[in-house]
């Protein structure tokens, strides 16, 4: 069960103000079952990040963009401890990281950054009554790069 790409395909669709679609019934999740671990921890983390950016993606939808203070906070806390999660090599079957992370792991790092970074100016402009549509695409962007070049797609998706 996958539901990044829905919720990618969600807020793109949002932000460039078409129709949108909810999916109407959301299963529990994989990561659930997996044993302890990096894996299952950061599976996990990565679940919290989906469940924040999609509450951004509603405060926005339902013009109330100041709510999307806090769920940009929980993102931005979130991040470096992500980083923490990926010990050299813990990738398999239950995991989608790619091996690339380990020998690009400077640049996993930056991505990773700059989502933190991202998350924390959708906070700032969120309270201070800026352009929150903007700094969410451009935080939602990073989420996009960082999966193309460090997330194995499924089948079932693209
Ligand atoms: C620094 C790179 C990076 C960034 C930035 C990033 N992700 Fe991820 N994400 C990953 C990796 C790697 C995995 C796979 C982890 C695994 O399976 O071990 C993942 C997995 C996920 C999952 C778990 C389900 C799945 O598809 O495996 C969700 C949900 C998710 N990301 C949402 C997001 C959202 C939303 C953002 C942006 C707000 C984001 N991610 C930003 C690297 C990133």
């Amino acid at each position: 069960m996958h539901t990044l790409k829905r919720i990618e395909t969600f807020v793109w669709t949002a932000l460039l103000g078409g129709s949108l679609l909810l999916p109407s019934l959301v299963m529990a999740d994989d990561w659930e079952s997996l044993p302890p671990g990096p894996i299952r921890d950061r599976i996990e983390l990565m679940e919290k990040v989906g469940d924040d950016a999609k509450t951004i993606n509603d405060a926005l939808k339902a013009g109330n963009p100041a709510d999307a203070a806090a769920p940009a906070d929980n993102i931005a806390a979130l991040m470096p401890k992500f980083d923490e999660l990926f010990p050299e090599g813990s990738t398999g079957e239950d995991s989608r990281a790619k091996k690339n992370i380990w020998a690009s792991w400077d640049e996993f790092q930056a991505f990773s950054t700059y989502l933190k970074d991202a998350a924390t100016d959708v906070a700032k402009a969120a309270r201070d009554g800026g352009d929150v549509k903007s700094a969410s695409r451009k935080m939602f962007k990073s989420c996009k790069s960082c999966h193309k070049k460090f997330r194995l797609p499924k089948e079932d998706e693209e």
